[in-house]
C-alpha cells in the first residue's frame, strides 16, 4: 500500500478487499495491542464526532494512543505553515489523520510528512467513510458485483469517494442530483476507468425515483456540507425534490438498505424518522468506522503487518 490514504484512488481493488476482510476480522475477533507505543495525531480543521471518536478509540484499543489537535490550537496555514506542521509532527508521531478544508492542504501535509497521512475528510473526498461503507455493504449483502447503489443528493466528498470505491469493487452506481450539483467530470472520469476494469455501470439520472428503482442500497448525505453554510438556503431550494423518504424506499428492492454517513438533517435530505426504519443500517455504518479504521491503521502505521503478526486468527 502507499504511504498515505488521501483518496480512494490511492487503493486498488485487492487492497480494498483486504482492508474489508481485516476490518471484519478485527470486528469479530478483537484486537491484540499491535500498535503499542504508537501515536496518531488527529489534526482537524472542521468539527467531527464519528471520525474523531473512532480513530481515538481505534488507537487506544490497538495499544497506542492519539493526540487531538483542534483548529484553534494549530491554525493550520495561518499560525503555522502546513509544511512546517507536517515536518514537526513527523518527528513526534507515527501517523496523521487530518480533516482539512481543502484537498490541497492534505496533499501538502502528505508531501512534507515522513509518516502516513490519512484523509479524515476533505472538501473532495471522505475515503474512510467509503471504505467503512463497503464493509457495511459486504456485511449486509455478502457480495459487491452487480449490486445497485443509488446516491440521491449532492455530488460531494462522500459521493466522490463512494463512487470511486463502488467502481473499484464492481458495484453499479446511480447518481441523482439537481442540475449543477452532480459529481465533477474529473472524478467521474477516474471512476469510469475503474468501472471499465471491474464491470461496474455508472448512471447519472435526473430523478431520485429512477435512481432508486430496484436499487439494493439507497444512500443520502447532507445537502449542505461543512464549509458551505453560506449556501444553505440556496441548497434547500435546489435539493427540495431530492429527499430520501418512504416513497423512494418503496421502489427499491424489498431487502434494500438505507445508508447515511451522518450527521443527518432530519426532514431535509432524509425524512423525519427514517433513520429508525427497519431498512436503515446507518448506525452499523457508524460503528464500522471503528473496525475498518483499525484495519487501515494496522496497514499504514509501522510494525503492524496484520497478516504476519496474527497467526492465531487465521
Ligand atoms: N458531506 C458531509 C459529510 C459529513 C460526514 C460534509 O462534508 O459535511
Amino acid at each position: 500500500m502507499r504511504k498515505d490514504l488521501l483518496s480512494i484512488s490511492d487503493l486498488n481493488r485487492r487492497e480494498i478487499e483486504h482492508l474489508i476482510e481485516e476490518g471484519l476480522r478485527v470486528k469479530q475477533a478483537g484486537t491484540p495491542p499491535l500498535l503499542s507505543g504508537r501515536t496518531l495525531a488527529l489534526l482537524f480543521e472542521k468539527p467531527s464526532l464519528r471520525t474523531k471518536v473512532s480513530f481515538d478509540l481505534a488507537m487506544y484499543q490497538l495499544g497506542g494512543h492519539s493526540i487531538y489537535l483542534s483548529p484553534e490550537e494549530v491554525g493550520l496555514g495561518k499560525r503555522e505553515q502546513v509544511n512546517d506542521v507536517a515536518r514537526v509532527l513527523s518527528r513526534y508521531v507515527d501517523g496523521i489523520a487530518a480533516r482539512t478544508l481543502t484537498q490541497q492542504t492534505l496533499r501538502a501535509l502528505a508531501d512534507h510528512s515522513s509518516v502516513p497521512v490519512i484523509n479524515a475528510l476533505s472538501d473532495l473526498e471522505h475515503p474512510c467513510q467509503a471504505l467503512s461503507d463497503l464493509l457495511t455493504i459486504y456485511e449486509k449483502k455478502g457480495t459487491f458485483p452487480g449490486l445497485a447503489l443509488a446516491f440521491v443528493g449532492d455530488g460531494n466528498n462522500v459521493a466522490n469517494s463512494l463512487l470511486l470505491a463502488a467502481c473499484l469493487v464492481g458495484i453499479n452506481f446511480r447518481l441523482a442530483s439537481p442540475p449543477g450539483y452532480g459529481i465533477k467530470e474529473d472524478v467521474l472520469n477516474q471512476a469510469k476507468e475503474f468501472a471499465a476494469l471491474s464491470g461496474s455501470q455508472i448512471q447519472v439520472v435526473d430523478s431520485p425515483h429512477e435512481a432508486a428503482k430496484d436499487a439494493d442500497i439507497i444512500y443520502a448525505d447532507v445537502w449542505t456540507s461543512m464549509g458551505q453554510e453560506s449556501e444553505v438556503e440556496k441548497r434547500r431550494l435546489a435539493f427540495s425534490d431530492y429527499q430520501v423518504d418512504n416513497r423512494l424506499l418503496s421502489v427499491a428492492r424489498a431487502d434494500a438498505v438505507l445508508m447515511h454517513p451522518l450527521p443527518a438533517h432530519h426532514g431535509e435530505e432524509i425524512s423525519a424518522g427514517l433513520l429508525d426504519d427497519p431498512h436503515s443500517v446507518v448506525f452499523d455504518q457508524a460503528e464500522n468506522r471503528l473496525h475498518l479504521q483499525k484495519a487501515l491503521l494496522l496497514k499504514l502505521l509501522p510494525n503492524a503487518q496484520v497478516s504476519d503478526k496474527w497467526p492465531s486468527l487465521s
